[in-house]
């Protein structure tokens, strides 16, 4: 048991050692990462009160006398893509994820473990991300008056999600190599000291917070669940986090259906979709991992069992998509319903042109639009002097 939440198991998720708070760089003896699992008193659905991630309190394990750090995270628009319907009868959604309050999905899970890191009296975060998480990280520390250690692969971060943890006060520290090394090396280090709390998605608070997704997206459907969930993978906490929010729902009693989940990674960065697609049960992780999708570029996923688990459990699949499909999807989604993701949040939509002959009839699929296209402008080639300049009402005439 949580010593301090009765209800609550935290145990690691390959060898069920059980733990009564959370170990020193939140990962089992073995080696592998921790799950949270409520035993009792399981929430109803009308027990779901309020907007956000917080509307699911009785799904989180935080108490209510706790200070909940939070900047309005969740409640994120579940949008049918009339336009880029891609076979007869099929309805495709985009859970926009970027629409979160620092314009991705991390969000969701930062606001639960920072609130966590505050009931136990932590002062510094810290992480080691691709971008994102030290965005939101960043934020959140803001949020609740603690300090930020980030650490980013140096010259891989796009430079939105720099700027977000610059501006928001952390310490932002690149590290040479790549976000694996970054990982495991400094912020695992790190969070040996005691006064260090990790919030990359190894840590279970946060795979919490991130499994609201999937009951947002079960009220959004008027209580029903998807044929299909999509959505990319790179340290695969998030794949874990909506398939154990999917299966809670089942678990409890809301409904009886359960998704299948489609993790996709960029060819480049792709060691669980090649594990997958050989049927292997191990990982042989990949050094230099390289891809355009530079949020995902990720050769050593850590949460890779959990993603695994999920995808298999759920009759699911893994598979991979190259740079130039996940350019294309990023493209197709933003002229064509007016959505502007980040490269790796373009992946299931990529991943759907091998997908969709397989769909049955009638299918409700969801993409999961994990990040905001607009913190990682870089990748799109737009060179303002080649723009058409006019400085008459004939020349504005010409052009239209
Ligand atoms: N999409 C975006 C936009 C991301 O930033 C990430 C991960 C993922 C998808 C993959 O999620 O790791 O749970 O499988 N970004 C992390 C970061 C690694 O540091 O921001 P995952």
């Amino acid at each position: 048991m949580l010593k301090d939440h009765k209800d609550w198991l935290l145990r690691c998720f390959e060898c069920g050692r059980e733990y009564e708070e959370e170990p020193i760089s939140s990962r089992c003896k073995c080696g592998e990462v921790l799950e949270l699992v409520l035993t009792k008193n399981f929430p109803k659905i009308n027990d779901f009160d309020g907007v956000g991630v917080w509307r699911y309190s009785k799904t989180l394990p935080i108490s209510g006398e706790t200070q909940i750090i939070t900047i309005n995270e969740g409640n994120t628009p579940l949008i049918r893509a009339e336009n880029l319907a891609f076979k007869e009868g099929t309805k495709l959604f985009v859970k926009n994820e970027g629409q979160n309050p620092t314009g991705s999905f991390k969000d969701r899970g930062m606001t639960v473990a920072v609130t966590r890191a505050k009931e136990i009296g932590a002062e510094t975060l810290v992480c080691a991300s691709t971008g994102n998480t030290s965005a939101s990280a960043s934020a959140y520390a803001a949020r609740g008056g603690m300090k930020a250690v980030v650490l980013v692969p140096a010259g891989k971060v796009a430079g939105g999600k720099l700027v977000q943890a610059v501006i928001h006060g952390a310490k932002v520290i690149r590290v040479s190599g790549d976000f694996d090394s970054a990982l495991e090396l400094m912020a695992l280090e790190a969070s040996r000291r005691r006064d260090l709390y990790i919030v990359n998605s190894l840590n279970p608070f946060r795979i919490e917070g991130q499994k609201t997704g999937a009951y947002e997206i079960f009220e959004q459907l008027g209580k029903k669940i998807p044929d299909y969930v999509i959505l990319p993978v790179g340290n695969a906490g998030n794949i874990s986090a909506y398939w154990k929010g999917f299966s809670e729902l089942k678990k409890w009693g809301m409904t009886d259906k359960t998704p299948k989940m489609i993790g996709v990674q960029a060819a480049g960065a792709s060691p669980l979709a090649q594990l997958f697609q050989n049927g292997n049960d191990n990982l042989v992780k990949w050094d230099n991992p390289e891809t355009v999708a530079s949020a995902i570029r990720i050769g050593n996923p850590v949460s890779w069992r959990k993603a695994l688990t999920a995808v298999r459990e759920s009759n699911g699949q893994l598979l991979a998509v190259n740079d130039q499909e996940i350019l294309k999807a990023q493209r197709d989604l933003a002229s064509e319903e007016g959505i502007f993701v980040e490269p790796a949040s373009a992946t299931p939509l990529a991943a759907i042109e091998y997908l969709k002959d397989s769909f049955k009839k009638n299918s409700v699929v969801v993409s999961i639009a994990t990040g905001n296209g607009l913190k990682d402008q870089g990748v799109i080639p737009v060179d303002s002097e080649k723009l058409p300049l006019v400085s008459n009402l004939k020349e504005l005439e010409d052009y239209i």
